[in-house]
Parts: structure tokens; sequence; C-alpha cells
């Protein structure tokens, strides 16, 4: 009998262990204190032992089924209590949310307030020739921006000998070139895209950035058709009393050239005494771009007749006017992939 007893205490304890629900835990009460469980037999046992054995039996057998009822419903409370957890009626958690890159949302702002202009958007090509980076955009033989210093040349053999090394596009004006090579005017294209330089990272420096190139080519086009297409950029993305400022430069692909100054949308260029804007650092403009007419013979490199067609063009980068708006300091904030800096955008 003891034996016996002891047997039943192990088989429950092994039992007790894998029940997990209510549903379980009640399968257990029926199988070890029911009617018909193994207690009861040896309850039932308990009248053919001798007057000793019978007491101690009665005693062992009564600490048993205590443990075994009290051990089933401490069980039953916990598993209740972990049931009570799953509330199916609560609302699912959204979870984690991705969102676009700032540079993407800036990028495809800018986009958009040309394309409601009517013009299209052409992704450029990232690997580039000397022809289409260079040479059909009118920089000499001897430019130094086609030095190892200021451009990645890439170590792979040429397509087509004539159109050079292949290089990492330093700038999105190649596009230009592929677009028209293709396509006859009147054309009117964005292309925006990765850029890339040699250069030393810091604050403001990266060996890539982003850039948007624009231009339009037909009959009659003039400088004044520039100037209301940026004039029209200027007020919906910086401020809607944005003024501009046209200072002469030199681009090999457009002639004339101009380097273009937005009126600073925090201040609007009113700043006086010693309080300096933190965005204009007290100037009052902003440099945001580089255009001009596009150069005769880059219209005849395309097989563009200049005599007929004209064009204006232009470029910005994308990652000083978001630095601008959006108060960040420091151009490798855009690429460290830092949550806490993407979210709060
Ligand atoms: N490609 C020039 C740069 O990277 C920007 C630029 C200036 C583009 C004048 C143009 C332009 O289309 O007309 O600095």
């Amino acid at each position: 009998m003891d034996n016996d007893i002891k047997n039943l205490e192990a088989r429950f304890n092994e039992d007790i262990k894998n029940a997990v629900t209510a549903q379980d835990i009640e399968f257990l009460r029926v199988r070890y204190l029911g009617r018909k469980s193994s207690l009861n037999d040896l309850f039932a046992g308990i009248v053919s032992l001798n007057k000793e054995e019978k007491a101690r039996a009665g005693r062992n057998l009564n600490i048993l089924k205590q443990k075994i009822t009290s051990c089933l419903d401490e069980k039953l409370k916990g598993s209740q209590s972990s049931e009570e957890k799953f509330d199916l009626t609560f609302p699912a958690s959204s979870g984690d949310k991705g969102s676009l890159h700032i540079l993407s949302r800036v990028n495809q702002e800018i986009c958009a307030i040309f394309e409601r202009l009517g013009f299209d958007i052409i992704e450029g090509a990232e690997i580039e020739d000397e022809w289409h980076n260079f040479t059909a955009l009118n920089f000499p033989g001897d430019h130094p921006s086609r030095d190892a210093f200021d451009t990645f040349y890439l170590n792979i053999p040429p397509v087509d000998p004539e159109k050079g090394k292949h290089l990492l596009r330093c700038h999105t004006s190649p596009s230009q070139i592929r677009v028209m090579e293709e396509n006859k005017p009147p054309l009117a294209v964005i292309s925006p895209g990765r850029v890339y330089r040699p250069d030393e990272v810091d604050a403001t420096h990266s060996f890539m950035f982003h850039q948007i190139e624009g231009f339009a080519v037909d009959r009659e086009i003039n400088f004044s058709h520039l100037k209301g297409v940026l004039f029209y950029f200027a007020r919906e993305f910086f401020s809607g009393d944005a003024r501009l400022r046209f200072r002469p430069h030199f681009f090999p692909f457009t002639e004339p050239s101009a380097e273009v100054d937005v009126s600073c949308f925090k201040c609007s260029g009113n700043v006086r005494g010693e309080k300096k804007c933190s965005v204009c650092k007290g100037k009052g403009w902003l440099e945001i771009l580089g255009c001009g007419m596009i150069h005769p013979h880059v219209l005849e490199f395309c097989g563009i007749d200049s005599s007929k067609y004209q064009g204006f063009a232009f470029g910005m980068g994308v990652e000083r006017p978001a630095m601008l708006k959006y108060g960040i300091d420091d151009i490798r904030l855009f690429t460290e992939n830092d949550v806490k800096f993407l979210e709060q955008f």
C-alpha cells in the first residue's frame, strides 16, 4: 500500500507538470479525485489491511488527497490569470510602421512640384562614361573635374571606347544627354538621383549625395521661362513669398549660366542687429542651385539643331534644401540609419 501511494503521487506530479489549460486541469481532477480514480480504489482497499496498516494508509491517503486537491486548485488559478491576459476584444497594436526616408520625401516633394508644371521624370544612369558625364556636356578634355581626384573612375573595360572610361557620375547633368540623344524636342524633364565625388566626409560633404536635374528644350525657349519655372519651385518648396537672386556664374554646359539664391524662408532676409538667423546665418539668402541656357554645343552633340532649338537647364542638391528646411546640421545623419533620427520626419 505504501508503495502504491508513492507511485500514485509520482504519476500525479508528472501529469500536473504538463497540464496547461483549465480543461487539462479539470481532466486531471476527474482522473485523480473522481469516483473511478486510483485514489478511490486505494481508499477502498484499506478494509483488507490490518489495524496498524489501516491507520497509516488512511492517514497517508488523506494527506495525498489534500495535496492533489490544493495542487489542482493552485494550478487552475494560475492558468486562469494567464488566460485573462488574452483579451480577444482588445484592439490589435498597429506594430512598428516604416516610413519614407527624409531624403526620399524631399526628393518626391521637389519632383512633384515640377510634375505639376508638366515635366516628365526620368532616371538616369549612376554608372556613366566620360562622354555623357563630361564631353557631351562641353567639358574640355583638360577640365580639372576630369581628374581622378575629382571623379571615381571604374576599372571596367569600356563598352564603347569612343565614349571613354566608365565612372560614377559626379552630377545628374548627363541625364540631359541621355534624354536628348534618344528623344526629340519639345522636352521638359526632371531627373533625380545619386551622384558621387571623392570628397572628404564632414558635416556638409559626402562622397555620395543626391541631385535633381531639370531641363526643357523647344523652339523659342528663353531665360524668362527658366526664371518662371524656378520662381514657381521656390514658392512651392520654400515659402509663398520667396524671392530669387540670380548671380552670374560659369558652367561648361550652359551659356549664360547663373547661381541662384532664395530669400531665407525663416527670416525672409529681414535680419537686423546682433540676432543672426539660424538658417541663413544672417546673410538673408540661401544658395540653392545652378542653372543657365543649354550651351549650343550640348544640343549639337545630341543631334539637336541649335539654330532652331534652345533650352534651359538647372541642377540642385537634395541634401542641402532638406537640411535647411528641417534644421538638420550634419549630412552624415542621412546615412547613419539611426532610427531615432529617421523617426522624427
Ligand atoms: N551639374 C552642376 C553641378 O553638379 C549643377 C548644374 C548647374 C546643373 C547648372 C545644370 C545647370 O543643369 O544648368 O554642380
